[in-house]
């Protein structure tokens, strides 16, 4: 808003005579120019001798600006028309900080105001790191860039690490967060405003400290039901991991940006989600409880449920979570090594007559189920028994019944039916057939 300061000059007490300054303060950034203008009057019949700017200090004669060897080739009055002048400053510097006033004489009259100018500040710039310059990465620090003064024209600030630009920090606002903080943001920092590029405050220098990675690092865990989990080919299987992260770390309240499931890098070193793999398409689901939070720690289960289980599936399946904290990614490890198996009968020869079969998985020992000619037979571990001629086998393991190995068939001379104990095996009779327990 321009103000209009109309003075009349009492002691002339001519109502004629008047000058005045459309602005009366001004803030001007240090190094550029200024326009400082007033209009005036004088009486009609007098002619005027001469017109001059002058900084105006208490008890002082007014001196012609143009005069003044502080302002040596940087003060000038531009033409203008009849009854307005313009006092024109460049290459400004923060001891141009004044207040500018104008005064006219005519052959038989000097203009003397009692009354104000336009008080011109001029402003530096400075970057103020709050804070403090000396932070620990993960904290919050802000820099902003200071003036004495507000600029006109409420400019954008551009701020420099480094010499560089920073991507994306112009602003209105002239401020740049840095929140958390990471060791990548130390360096030197300045700011300048849209359209003075060159006019740069100085450096001020952020200095960024290790969080101490021995310190704290219970707080962050992924642990796993179990490190190796083996299934049936065909069945479904749910691998879950709980993960453990502290609430808050220096004042941050930590958020769960991400989970991820993988078992696969890109080139770049990247896990590719498991979700998005084109070879569980349809077969794989994750799901994460509720947070739970006691004390200061949080927790929260992930489930990863493949289902119809693949021999290719066999693998390593590594889980990660990535928060807001620096450094706040972890992965499960070891990860779950899952081993998926084809069931299998196997057999051997006993003596002449009787055969011993074993239901044979890379699972160790899961509990298996028998079937003899389609029927189920009961749960053991093995198989031994005399056999009659065109019987045929086949195991499950329990649980999975729907999931049994391909059958064999025997033909072999059927002797006896009576109970047969092999070592520690207790063979006992189920209809035709007997099977072995073991004790
Ligand atoms: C001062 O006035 C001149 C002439 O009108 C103009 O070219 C210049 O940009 C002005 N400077 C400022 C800082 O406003
Ligand atoms: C008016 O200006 C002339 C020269 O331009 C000067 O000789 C004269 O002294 C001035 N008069 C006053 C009253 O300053
Ligand atoms: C930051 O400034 C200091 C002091 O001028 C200098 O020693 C240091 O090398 C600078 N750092 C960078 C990263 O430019």
């Amino acid at each position: 808003m321009a103000l209009f300061l109309i003075y009349f000059s009492g002691l002339q007490g001519n109502s004629c005579t008047r000058v005045s300054y459309p602005t009366r303060t001004m803030c001007v950034l240090q190094g550029t120019s200024v326009n400082i203008s007033c209009t005036y009057s004088h009486p009609p019949d007098a002619t005027l001798n001469s017109t001059y700017w002058f900084k105006w200090r208490a008890n002082q004669e007014p001196s012609d600006l143009q005069s003044d060897s502080e302002y040596e080739g940087r003060a000038e009055y531009p033409v203008e028309e009849t009854g307005r002048s313009t006092l024109r400053i460049t290459d400004l510097r923060v001891t141009d900080s004044a207040e500018y006033r104008f005064t006219f004489k005519t052959s038989h009259y000097k203009w003397k105001s009692i009354l104000h100018g336009t008080t011109l500040t001029v402003t530096g710039l400075r970057v103020e790191v709050t804070p403090v310059a000396t932070v620990t990465e993960g904290q919050r620090v802000t820099l902003t860039c200071i003036t004495s003064c507000p600029l006109a024209d409420k400019p954008s600030y551009i701020w420099y690490q480094n010499n560089g630009p920073v991507t994306g920090s112009e602003n209105p606002k002239n401020q740049l967060v840095l929140d958390p903080v990471g060791l990548q943001h130390a360096g030197n920092y300045s700011c300048s405003v849209r359209n003075y590029p060159h006019l740069r405050s100085p450096e001020e220098t952020l200095t960024v400290q290790c969080t101490m990675t021995l310190q704290g690092n219970d707080d962050w865990t992924v642990t796993c039901t179990s490190s190796n989990v083996c299934s049936v080919r065909g069945s479904t299987v749910d691998i879950s991991c709980t993960f453990k992260y502290p609430e808050k770390q220096h004042d941050l309240s930590t958020t769960v940006l991400e989970t991820l499931w993988f078992t696969k890098e890109d080139r770049n070193q990247k896990p590719v989600d498991l979700l998005s793999d084109a070879d569980y398409t349809g077969r794989v689901e994750s799901s994460c409880g509720e947070i739970s939070c006691i004390g200061s720690s949080c927790n929260r289960k992930c489930t990863l449920s493949i289902t119809d289980l693949r021999q290719s599936d066999s693998a390593v399946y590594n889980f990660r979570f990535k928060t807001n904290q620096p450094g706040g990614e972890h992965t499960a490890n070891p990860g779950v090594a899952l081993t998926v198996t084809d069931l299998q009968v196997k057999v051997s020869r006993r003596d002449g007559w009787s055969i011993y079969l074993e239901c044979d998985s890379m699972c160790g020992n899961p509990p298996i189920i028998w079937y003899w000619n389609g029927q189920y037979v009961g749960q053991a571990r093995s198989y031994g028994d005399y056999i009659n001629s065109i019987d045929s086998f086949s195991c499950a393991v329990e649980g999975y019944e729907r999931l049994h190995s391909p059958s064999v068939c025997k033909s072999t001379p059927s002797l006896s039916t009576a109970t047969h104990e092999v070592n520690n095996f207790r063979v006992t009779k189920i209809g035709q057939i007997k099977y072995q327990n073991q004790l």
